[in-house]
């Protein structure tokens, strides 16, 4: 296997459900992200030991969206808990954006642009533009004020390749098997599409915390995910 590309969400609700995940996935998988759903029942501290205590890193998923101060103070809390990244609205404005970086030492700052869940008709009314010239403009922020990474749907991954270039991250939630269902989820890809299309990291979750029965186990679906990367990368 080269270089693993897949983040897990745990989205689960106690520390023993997304033990098992981490157990379980983390030799096959860059990373786990953990978000509200767990973090509001374990709480911060002990969802990030979980996950470093196997080997793992954790990306903290809280999409941050406040005034600097409050911002500043959570970066810092994240930091000292041992996360190797974290979420934070683009949209929050370049003052917070700035004030983040300024706090995060290594650990990496994604900022996320439209969520994933949001479809165009959705993104017109409350952003007054397309998907795709709202994470432009989105990820132009961001990226000026210090981000390290994007977080877009792979839909938008060719065109902020095109604009920003190569040197910054991309992590595209909303990643779809062939085989899974697409739950909630859009603006969606393929694995192989939007590794091919540029994305750095997908983050994909139920297709594989909870793969269909002709898949199998989710060791069975991150290995089938891993190995359309695999051919995705050779192409
Ligand atoms: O199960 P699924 O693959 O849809 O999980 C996607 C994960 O990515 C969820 O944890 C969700 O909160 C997160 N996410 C997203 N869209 C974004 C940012 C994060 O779906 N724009």
């Amino acid at each position: 296997m080269g270089t693993p590309r897949v983040i897990i969400p745990l989205d689960v609700s106690s520390a023993e459900a997304a033990l098992k995940l981490v157990v379980t996935l983390a030799p096959h998988v860059d990373s786990f992200k953990v978000g509200l759903q767990l973090t509001g029942r374990i709480g911060l501290p002990v969802a990030v030991k979980i996950v470093r205590d196997h080997g793992g890193k954790c990306l903290v998923d809280h999409k941050l969206h406040d005034i600097p101060n409050t911002v500043v103070e959570a970066v810092q809390a994240i930091v000292d808990h041992g996360a190797s990244a974290f979420t934070i609205h683009a949209s929050a404005g370049p003052e917070v954006l700035q004030a983040a970086a300024k706090v995060k030492g290594n650990v990496k700052m994604y900022a996320v642009t439209v969520l994933t869940s949001m479809d165009t008709m959705e993104c017109l009314m409350l952003y007054k533009d397309s998907p795709e010239m709202t994470v432009r403009h989105l990820a132009e922020v961001a990226l000026a004020a210090g981000a390290d990474g994007i977080i877009c749907s792979p839909k938008e991954v060719a065109l902020l390749r095109q604009t920003f270039g190569l040197n910054f991250l991309i992590i595209t939630p909303g990643v779809r098997p062939s085989w899974a269902s697409t739950d909630d989820q859009s603006r969606i890809m393929t694995p192989g599409d939007a590794i091919k299309a540029g994305a750095d990291f997908l983050v994909v979750g139920r297709p594989i915390t909870q793969p269909p029965t002709a898949i199998g186990s989710s060791l069975d679906a991150v290995q089938c995910v891993n190995e359309e990367i695999r051919l995705a990368l050779e192409t």
